[in-house]
Parts: C-alpha cells; sequence; structure tokens
C-alpha cells in the first residue's frame, strides 16, 4: 500500500467536497445537495451534480465522477497520490513520512528474499537432498546446462527447511509469507491466545523454476511434483507486491533478446525449457493460466509475430482460439503451429529434434486456416454429406477476409480440401458477403443487448440500460455499499455471469479487495482506477443509491444474471449461430416493445 488509508480518509474528511468544488465553478444549491456546471464538458445547463451524503459528484452529462479525490486528479491533471498530496496540503496535513519509498523499499526485500530462496533451491538440487529432484530432470532430458541457465532447484519435502533457513538470514516469517514463500494455517477455532499463525513451506518436494522478470529479477516460482498423484502437479506463487501472473511471461528475460522476429508460445514451464536446450531461445509460456490482455501487450513489445504452439489436446486447441482473438486485439499477427505424434513442444523436440520442431514452425499457417481446419473437426470429409456441412461454415468464415488476395488464397485451400473448385466457392462466399444479410443483424442485435459504449461520453442513461446491464451494476453497487454479502452472492454468480469487461473488472478488483480485508470505498478504489474509471463506478453508484439497499433487491439482480446464463447455456451471444441469434432478437424486441 503507497499510503494508509487511515491517512488517505483522514485528508477526504478534511477536504469537504462541497467547499473544495466551489473553489473551481459556482454551485446552486438544490437542497442538501448542489449543482453546477460540469467543469470537465461544456455545456449550458448544470448536469453535475454533488452529494453532501456520500461526499461525491457526478455528472449525467459526460459521465465525470468519483470523490473529492478524484476530482482534484481530474481537475488539476493530477495522479492519484499527487492529488492526496494536494488535498493534504490544502488541509495542513503533513504526509507520513516517503510513503511511497516504503513500497518501493518492500519490493526491493521481496526481490532479495526471492534471490536468496532461489539460492537456497539450487543449492539443495546440487546436494545430496537434491538426488530426487536432479534425478527427475536429467531423465526429463535437461542437460547440467540447462538446469543452470534456468537456475532450477529442488524443494526438499519437508515442511520447514527453507523457513528455518530463512530465518537464519535474518528474515521475518511475515516476510516470507508476503513473498508467498511460506504458507499459513490460522489457529483452530476456540483455541485460547492462537493469534500466532502457524506457517509452513509452501513448496515441497517439488522441483523449482524461477520465474524472472525483463529486468532479471526473481519475481515468484513454479513448482513442479515428484509425485504421481499430488492434488496439483504445478504450484504457482501466489501474487505478492512483485508477482503478477497476469503481465508476466516466463523465460522473456531470454526470448526478449531473440534474433528472431516470432515468439514461440508455449503452454508449459517444460516446453519453454525444452525448445531453448534446443536452440529456440524464443519460446515464452503464461504462468499456469490462459494468456490474457495484458499478456498480449507484452509479447507485442518483443516481436511482430506470436506462434501459438499450444498442447494437441482438445484444451490446448480450444486455448488456441482464445489466444488468436487476444493477440488479434493487441495488433500481433498470430500463426498456429500443429503438431502430432506428441503432446507437447516439449515431447515433440525430444522425439524428431530441434529440425523437426523447425519444419513445424515453417508450416505453421495464419489464424485463419487454423480455424478453416478446426471447422472440419468431428465431419467425415470423405462423404458428400460432410463437405456440404463443411463449406456451408466455411464460406461464413471466408467471406469474413477483406483482403481479396488473402480470400483468393483460402477459398483455393478450401477448394482443395472439399474437391470442389475455386470458382464455386468463390461465387458462394461473393455471395454471402454481398447479401452478409444475418451479420448485419448480427451486429444490430449485439448492439441491443451490449451496446457499444461511444467513445467520449460514456454516460447512458438508467433507463436505456437492460436488465442484464442493470443487474451487473447493481450488483457492484451492492458489493461496494455491504461488502459482507460478497460470501453469498459468490456462491451463486461468478465472473462470467458479468458480460460486459469493465463490470468484470471492477467486480473482480472489488471481490479481490474485500478478500483481502481491504476497503472498497471510492477513495480506495482510486487507487486501482483511472480517474475516468472512477467516474463510470460512481455512476453505477449513483443510479443504485436512488434506491435502499434491501437484501430483496440484490437477490433479483442476481436472479437476473442466473437466469441468462441458463437461458444461453452460458454461452456469449457472439457464439451464437445464426438461428439461435434470430431467436433472441426477435424475444428481446418483444420485451422490449411489450414494455
Ligand atoms: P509436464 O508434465 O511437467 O511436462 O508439464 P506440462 O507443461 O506438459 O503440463 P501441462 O500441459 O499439464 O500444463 C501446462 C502448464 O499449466 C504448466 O506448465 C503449469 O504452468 C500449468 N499447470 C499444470 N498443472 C497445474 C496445476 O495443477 N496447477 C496450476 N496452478 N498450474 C498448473
Ligand atoms: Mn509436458
Amino acid at each position: 500500500m503507497p499510503l494508509p488509508n487511515e491517512f488517505i480518509e483522514q485528508v477526504r474528511d478534511a477536504n469537504e467536497i462541497t467547499s473544495v468544488i466551489s473553489s473551481y465553478t459556482s454551485l446552486k444549491r438544490a437542497g442538501r445537495d448542489s449543482v453546477c456546471l460540469c467543469p470537465f464538458h461544456s455545456e449550458k445547463t448544470a448536469s453535475c451534480h454533488i452529494y453532501a451524503d456520500t461526499q461525491s459528484f457526478y455528472c449525467f452529462g459526460c459521465g465525470a465522477g468519483g470523490d473529492v479525490i478524484n476530482f482534484i486528479r481530474l481537475i488539476e491533471h493530477l495522479d492519484y497520490i499527487e492529488s492526496i498530496k494536494f488535498l493534504a496540503q490544502r488541509a495542513n496535513i503533513p504526509m507520513p513520512e516517503d510513503s511511497r519509498d516504503k513500497t518501493a523499499e518492500a519490493k526491493q526485500k521481496m526481490l532479495e528474499i526471492n534471490r536468496q530462496a532461489a539460492r537456497f533451491y539450487r543449492d539443495v538440487l546440487l546436494s545430496d537432498k537434491g538426488a530426487p529432484g536432479r534425478q527427475y530432470l536429467l531423465q526429463r532430458g535437461l542437460s547440467e546446462n540447462t538446469i543452470r541457465k534456468y537456475g532450477l532447484g529442488f524443494a526438499p519435502n519437508s515442511w520447514d527447511t527453507l523457513k528455518s533457513f530463512m530465518l537464519s538470514k535474518g528474515y521475518t516469517e511475515q516476510e516470507l509469507l508476503d513473498a508467498a514463500l511460506l504458507a499459513a494455517k490460522r489457529p483452530q477455532n476456540g483455541q485460547q491466545g492462537g493469534e500466532r499463525l502457524h506457517t509452513y513451506d509452501k513448496f515441497r518436494n517439488r522441483v523449482m523454476f524461477p520465474i524472472i522478470d525483463r529486468r532479471g529479477n526473481i519475481i515468484g516460482f513454479g513448482g513442479r511434483t515428484l509425485e504421481a498423484d499430488a492434488p496439483a502437479k504445478y504450484l504457482n506463487s501466489d501474487e505478492t507486491l512483485v508477482f503478477h501472473k497476469r503481465s508476466s511471461l516466463f523465460s522473456l528475460n531470454f526470448a526478449k533478446n531473440t534474433r528472431e522476429k516470432f515468439l514461440i508460445l508455449c503452454e508449459g514451464y517444460m516446453d519453454v525449457i525444452s525448445l531453448n536446450q534446443a536452440g529456440f531461445d524464443n519460446a515464452i509460456a503464461t504462468l499456469g493460466t490462459a494468456i490474457t490482455p495484458e499478456q498480449a501487450r507484452l509479447m507485442r513489445q518483443y516481436c511482430e509475430e506470436v506462434v501459438i504452439s499450444y498442447d494437441s489436446d482438445g484444451a490446448g486447441q480450444k486455448a488456441t482460439m482464445k489466444a488468436i482473438n487476444l493477440l488479434g486485439e493487441a495488433g500481433v499477427d498470430a500463426r498456429v503451429l500443429q503438431m502430432t505424434g506428441a503432446k507437447d513442444p516439449d515431447e515433440y523436440v525430444k522425439k524428431y529434434g530441434a529440425d523437426g520442431f523447425r519444419l513445424l514452425l515453417e508450416k505453421s499457417g495464419g489464424a485463419i486456416s487454423f480455424e478453416l481446419k478446426k471447422l472440419t473437426v468431428g465431419l467425415d470429409m470423405d462423404t458428400p454429406e460432410g463437405k456440404a456441412s463443411y463449406l456451408k461454415k466455411a464460406v461464413g468464415l471466408l467471406a469474413s477476409i477483406n483482403d481479396k488476395i488473402d480470400r483468393m488464397v483460402y477459398i483455393n485451400d478450401t477448394a482443395k480440401l472439399c474437391g470442389l473448385s475455386a470458382g464455386e466457392i468463390e461465387k458462394a462466399v461473393e455471395e454471402r458477403r454481398r447479401i452478409n444479410y444475418y451479420s448485419a443483424k448480427k451486429a444490430e442485435t449485439r448492439e441491443l443487448i451490449n451496446p457499444t459504449k461511444k467513445k467520449g461520453s460514456d454516460y447512458m442513461p438508467t433507463s436505456q440500460l437492460t436488465a442484464r446491464e442493470k443487474a451487473q451494476r447493481g450488483v457492484i453497487a451492492f458489493m461496494i455499499h455491504s461488502p459482507d454479502l460478497l460470501p453469498k452472492t459468490e456462491k451463486r454468480i461468478s465472473l462470467e455471469d458479468f458480460p460486459d469487461e469493465f463490470c468484470r473488472i471492477i467486480y473482480q478488483t472489488v471481490t479481490d479487495r474485500i478478500k483481502n480485508g481491504q476497503n472498497v470505498d471510492l477513495s480506495s478504489l482510486g487507487n486501482e482506477f483511472s480517474a475516468q474509471e472512477l467516474g463510470k463506478i460512481t455512476g453505477i453508484i449513483q443510479e443504485n443509491n436512488l434506491l435502499p439497499y434491501q437484501k430483496e433487491r440484490l437477490d433479483e439482480y442476481i436472479k437476473v444474471l442466473e437466469e441468462h446464463r441458463d437461458k444461453y447455456g452460458g454461452k456469449d451471444p457472439s457464439e451464437l449461430t445464426d438461428e439461435e441469434m434470430l431467436a433472441y432478437m426477435e424475444a428481446i424486441r418483444k420485451k422490449k416493445s411489450g414494455g
């Protein structure tokens, strides 16, 4: 935490919002509240409201809003911390001595702890106690050199070897817990004076993979069990002050220096390490999670193109589709490597050698050919029926390729696959493009379900929100207003029930903070969101403050989200077929006109 909560609260309470805003623009009183011409957009009638009760402001014209800190952020063009400093000065409150540097110090210390721990694990691997780990790695084909290059180690089969070692080095139990190297068990309920946690080594009997960031810092660990029946094959460090899985990539410290123009994206640590040993220094992997937008953007900084090289099983192929989409959104060209005869790159390169894998890389095709090939799954392409249903699906995909030359290339591929003439397919595709009846409808429907927020002003009157949107926003407002309702809520809905991306991010952030015992008021959320985003959150709170926060209302919202999930089988509307989509659209139309 950069600044203690109490301090932020003290600063906020010392700066009454109405009086702060009145020094920037003239206010008109309206009961307890006030209104003013919005200082953040041009307008002739006052639509910016200032609420004394909740010490917040919200502009119904442009969607700017927040607490007093956010007002200063927007009007003085300061960041979150600077705004708090600004307001502290205004109220003559001294800043806590260099709180910013404290976080930096804590991070520095944590990195030092990780480095010590990595050294410890490595030394164990090289000692007698490390024999099982060494044997395991050698048996998996890693050379001494590779083991050294990656700083691999071994966590002995014991509850406290690392803990004792690190304590002897002068680190505290709390620091080791914070670094996620120890795990803790709370004392049993009812035990007297049992405030002390019982802590123990988190990683036991596992080979250890240090996770190193681009600057060479050890930010966390992955550990692979040696036991065949362990509940988790891999265990990764929990998120810490320095470890953020969403925005890190394994082996990027090596891959960033590659001479290749592309990165090879794998699923697992072992894939990356085996490929490296075979000479592919441009292999990377996500950290036990599906690829995130942050990771896609990180890749874009280092390459023009990514070759997705996931496992050949069903899960891997499904993940490939997701990666294609995310990389596309981040502006990275994606190709897809497909292998047969092995389940993952690690296995493949061991079986067929570096040359074999290089051939696969050369053969790997663009995202569209992957998608076209995927359409054949479950079809017997030797029968006319199989070909016909393939063609039906392929025409849609082909019609979506805007570049004429690209389109012809893929039409030719498809023609070969189906044994039809390219000319025939082209006719169908062009026909599809001309009419494109359904897709126009689809776009329209999507707009009805999930209106795309226009750039500039994100504000949407509550009356225009769909029931599902209202429900998402309502649940969020409830969590901010009554965090104690989270456990019950979580039992019934999850992140996937929030179709709106921003709502999903808020819900995730708010619930994470509640679970960590952190505050979720506007001032605390300011640290996690931009000034504009905070305005949207204020809008959500504002529209919900108009109604009482009764459990029944929350229940209604949850029901709406549940019902939607049941009706569409958890599918995103964009995944519906044309027929499902039309039916869905019809239902919505009826609902809207029926009132
Ligand atoms: P090996 O069996 O060692 O070759 O592993 P692999 O890389 O082939 O494993 P797999 O394809 O099963 O998993 C790929 C990646 O997913 C791993 O490298 C881990 O990062 C992650 N992973 C696998 N199993 C688990 C697990 O049980 N828990 C967590 N958190 N992550 C896992
Ligand atoms: Mn593997």
